[in-house]
């Protein structure tokens, strides 16, 4: 299929999207702000939930809260299913080869420490070296710092451009026979970004390194299929994909998380304990000690049905379509300036004013109802990229409209008013 067939396939496909009824599932976007329709444009930081997932977590507390994976009662057997389900729905989603890959945690964050903690604590060592970017998350950064304070090993850092993508030539120099892992997000969360990922991998693995995907921002937004990229590690959380907060997802392949201590020790994650020796469960429970969090799971499980349900792609299509529509209305307003304009790019704007500080138009804009983040975006190495200490951002989802970036503007054009 020729590049213009794949984008009129996907256009046809986002045209099927039938917003309204998508709006409907989500109860909270009908409420009003300030007395003005709420317009939820901070989708990066987290999204809606849709009803979807709210009753499939009512039900879990109405009709079978239990404990999992140790009662042989009835509602521990229903919990049990119910979550190992959602393990299933989850490998399919990233197209994971075993369920045993999935590692169900708090978040991305968790997920990053405990590879960092677990493999990288156990594996590296003085002169070894971790590759991450400036575009990073905090939360994809200071874990490598904690660990190369605990071996010895050193940080390398990939540079970006005034466009905020990678600088690719400098990456690989960065690369050598002492490059151990290389950990990169796949979509930048305070740009947009998205990284030439497979390449990144690829070319980790030429030099016998380690891949990490922080997929936070990306499995929001694109089809991501863990066995076709090739990462070892791929990281994500569930609140940013319409299910609960408190969940998130390691995937890692079988044979390194074999090979891997424990993170965090407790119960569910031995097989057996005396005072003398303890023998560790297997894949997936060794990573997972503690009652964990059972409701957010299934409902995590809900969140991906309903996005499988639309469809990635028609999704990414759509989202598409926003992202132009919003840059051309903010490339109209005098005074904005975008910060990060790769040529691939998921629907994030990150923008500033002249003469307005970010927080102050966040401020503006939410007494008119409309919700974007200000702020570094937990991203501070990006913000003295550009030399700024913040941006505004407007992040979207699939159930925002073009009528709602129209509010941005003319929120903005106020703003602009009132600080003339
Ligand atoms: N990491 C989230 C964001 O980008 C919280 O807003």
């Amino acid at each position: 299929m020729t590049f213009d067939n794949t984008a009129k396939k996907l256009q046809s496909q986002a045209t099927v999207l039938d917003i309204e009824q998508i709006r409907a599932d989500f109860p909270i976007l009908s409420q009003q702000v300030h007395g003005k329709p709420l317009v939820y444009l901070d989708n990066a930081a987290t999204t809606q939930k849709p009803n979807q997932v709210i009753e499939t977590i009512d039900q879990y507390y109405r009709q079978y809260n239990s404990n999992i994976h140790r009662g042989v009662h009835t509602l521990s057997e229903r919990g049990t299913a119910a979550y190992e389900k959602a393990r299933l729905t989850i490998r399919d989603f990233i197209n994971a080869s075993s369920e045993k890959e999935i590692i169900l945690l708090s978040g991305a964050t968790e997920a990053i420490n405990l590879v960092a903690q677990s493999y990288g604590r156990s594996r590296l060592s003085e002169g070894d070296e971790i590759i991450i970017s400036q575009m990073e998350h905090h939360s994809n950064i200071v874990p490598w710092q904690i660990v190369a304070e605990q071996t010895g090993a050193s940080l390398k850092v990939i540079p970006i451009n005034d466009a905020g993508e990678l600088i690719m030539d400098e990456y690989r120099k960065l690369l050598t026979d002492k490059t151990r892992l290389v950990a990169v997000g796949h979509i930048s969360n305070a740009l947009g970004s998205i990284n030439p990922i497979k390449e990144i991998i690829d070319l980790a693995h030429e030099y016998g390194a380690l891949a990490l995907v922080d997929g936070a921002q990306a499995v929001p937004h694109t089809v991501v299929d863990v066995q076709a990229l090739d990462c070892d590690f791929y990281a994500f959380s569930g609140h940013k994909l319409f299910g609960p907060t408190g969940t998130g997802v390691l995937y890692g392949k079988q044979t390194l998380l074999e090979d891997m201590p424990p993170y965090q020790a407790g119960g569910d994650m031995i097989k057996m304990v005396t005072f003398e020796k303890t023998i560790y469960n297997d894949l997936p429970y060794k990573f997972e000690a503690g009652t964990p969090h059972i409701s957010g799971v299934i409902g995590l499980g809900a969140a991906i049905e309903y996005v499988n349900n639309i469809g990635l792609q028609a999704i990414a299509a759509y989202e598409h379509e926003l992202l132009d529509y919003a840059t051309e209305a903010l490339t109209t307003v005098k005074g904005l300036r975008i910060i990060g304009t790769a040529a691939n790019k998921v629907s994030v704007l990150s923008f500033i004013m002249d003469n307005i500080h970010p927080h102050d138009l966040g401020t503006i804009l939410d007494h008119a109802g409309i919700a974007i983040r200000t702020g570094h975006h937990c991203a501070m190495p990006v913000m003295q990229h550009f030399q700024i200490p913040a941006t505004a951002r407007a992040s979207m989802a699939f159930y925002n409209t073009k009528q709602e970036i129209d509010c941005l503007v003319q929120g903005i054009e106020y703003a602009k008013k009132v600080f003339a």
